[in-house]
């Protein structure tokens, strides 16, 4: 029997990407699941896709429409799911968009509007799910912020500022919920191949595409097992992949030192090199 088996799961951002990769292999694994995303037609696309794996489990998956933007709207539908489904044993917090773009060509409403799907959202889905973990005497949060959570890049500054918040965030809770038996998993994944970057790379500057590639490139699948394994093991942060946890690792031993002097030359031949073309 897996860790898994006879758990729940609720997971925004359960339609793609990270969210959905995890879904997956919580499924494989014996655990029911309900998916949450604005997109129906996305929704029910995913819990065909994974029904399938649940084949030989006793396990179901189901979704929900919602916007974890509208707090209102996250309380009322969190409630009845918890009514139609249980009390979950796992929240995984991976609904986000990504945005990268000189600071200049933020608007103020672009840089609200990701405010509130990446902190908000995932302020509104534990504020929800909170008092029922309680009842039940036992619970799990992950929350998916990411290595621009902890080393900010150039062109983050709005998706840098998202994520950091995450990781206060999730430090904060994890000290206060420990004592009513409540984990808190904070997941900082380095770039993964989701329909995240194709959104991204329509505003990413050239300079931050060649600064990105020293983190690394994940598959969902391969972040996804990072997450499980983490997850199972009740730690709090998460790093998936080689090249991400040794680029923190240099970044926290040289007090940044290490990991902004390699940027900052990259970004000064990447702007010669452009500057020369154009
Ligand atoms: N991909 C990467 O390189 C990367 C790296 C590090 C961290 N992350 C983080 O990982 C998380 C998942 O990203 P991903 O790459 O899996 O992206 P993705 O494939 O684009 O999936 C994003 C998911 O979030 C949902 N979502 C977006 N806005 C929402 C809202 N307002 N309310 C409810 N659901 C919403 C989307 O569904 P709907 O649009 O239908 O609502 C979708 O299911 C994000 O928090 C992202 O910041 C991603």
């Amino acid at each position: 029997m897996s860790y898994f088996s006879d758990k729940l799961a609720f997971i925004t951002g359960g339609s793609s990407g990270i969210g959905l990769a995890t879904a997956n292999l919580l499924a494989t694994r014996g655990c029911s699941l309900v998916l949450f995303a604005r997109g129906q037609k996305m929704l029910d696309e995913a819990c065909k896709t994974i029904k399938k794996n649940m084949e030989k489990t006793l396990s179901s998956v189901n979704a929900v429409s919602m916007d974890v933007t509208d707090n209102a709207e996250v309380q009322q539908k969190i409630k009845f799911a918890v009514e139609k489904f249980g009390i979950p044993d796992i929240l995984i917090n991976s609904a986000g968009v990504g945005t990268g773009d000189y600071f200049e060509n933020i608007s103020y409403e672009q840089f609200d509007k990701v405010m509130k799907i990446n902190v908000y959202g995932t302020r509104n889905a534990i504020s929800a799910v909170l008092p029922f973990m309680k009842q039940k005497g036992r619970g799990h949060i992950v929350n998916i912020s990411s290595v621009a959570g902890l080393i900010g890049m150039f062109s983050y500054s709005l998706y840098s500022t998202t994520k950091y918040a995450l990781v206060g965030f999730s430090e904060c809770l994890r000290s206060e919920l420990k004592r009513f038996n409540i984990t808190v998993t904070l997941v900082c994944p380095p770039e993964v191949k989701t329909p995240f970057i194709e959104e991204e790379a329509k505003t990413l500057p050239p300079e931050a595409r060649v600064v990105k590639n020293l983190a690394g490139l994940l598959t969902p699948e391969q972040a996804s097992k990072a997450i499980v394994r983490g997850i199972r093991r009740k730690k709090f942060l998460v790093v998936p992949g080689i090249m991400a946890k040794s680029l923190l690792f240099w970044h926290r031993i040289s007090n940044g030192l290490l990991t902004r002097m390699p940027a900052d030359l990259i970004i000064k031949f990447t702007s010669r090199r452009l500057s020369k073309i154009n």
